[in-house]
């Protein structure tokens, strides 16, 4: 009678680590995709404020954020999305599940953004028009995913 309740207050006594671990490590991968986006969003600002108009074009300054660009889209998009960390079973994210189910698309999107990145980097400094012309694909890189795999508050 009392033994599956012994069983059950066991097995959460056990699993109880095992869970905090694994929720620290997915906090940890939650924050450091989030941080790479922001980031990511941070040098695609002036380039696009450029391309607008907002501000004048500066070949060094577009130069130097298509530079950063390019390399924060190296990083690995390995650790960052381990399983267990989506929208509706885990806090303050907004990466909807339907990545884990269709990581192939997913990574196939986060290819293109690479791609647009190098074209970005090739042409931010030739001058103004050069710049607007390959901003178009970074931005549709961004949205294309956003679409699919973010929340939208
Ligand atoms: C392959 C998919 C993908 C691509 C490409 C992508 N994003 Fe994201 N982005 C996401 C997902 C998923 C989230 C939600 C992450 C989370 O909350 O865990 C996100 C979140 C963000 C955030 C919010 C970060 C925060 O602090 O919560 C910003 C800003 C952002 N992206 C900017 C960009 C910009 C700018 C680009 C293009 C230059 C871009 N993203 C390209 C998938 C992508």
């Amino acid at each position: 009678m009392h033994r599956p309740l012994i069983a059950a207050a066991l097995a959460t006594s056990l699993c109880a680590p095992f869970a905090a671990h694994a929720n620290e490590a997915g906090e940890a991968a939650v924050k450091a995709r989030q941080s790479l986006m922001t980031l990511i969003a941070y040098n695609l600002g002036p380039m696009a404020q450029m391309a607008q108009g907002r501000v004048d074009y500066d070949a060094e300054v577009a130069q130097a954020a298509a530079d950063n660009l390019y390399t924060l889209t190296r990083h690995s998009q390995e650790r960052l999305w381990p399983e267990g960390t989506a929208h509706g079973i885990f806090e303050g994210t907004a990466a909807r599940p339907e990545i884990w189910q269709n990581l192939e698309e997913f990574s196939n999107l986060y290819a293109t953004l690479q791609g647009a990145a190098a074209t970005m980097q090739g042409a931010a400094g030739d001058g103004l028009q050069a710049l607007q012309g390959a901003l178009g694909d970074v931005g549709g890189a961004c949205r294309s995913c956003h679409d699919d795999f973010r929340v939208s508050d």
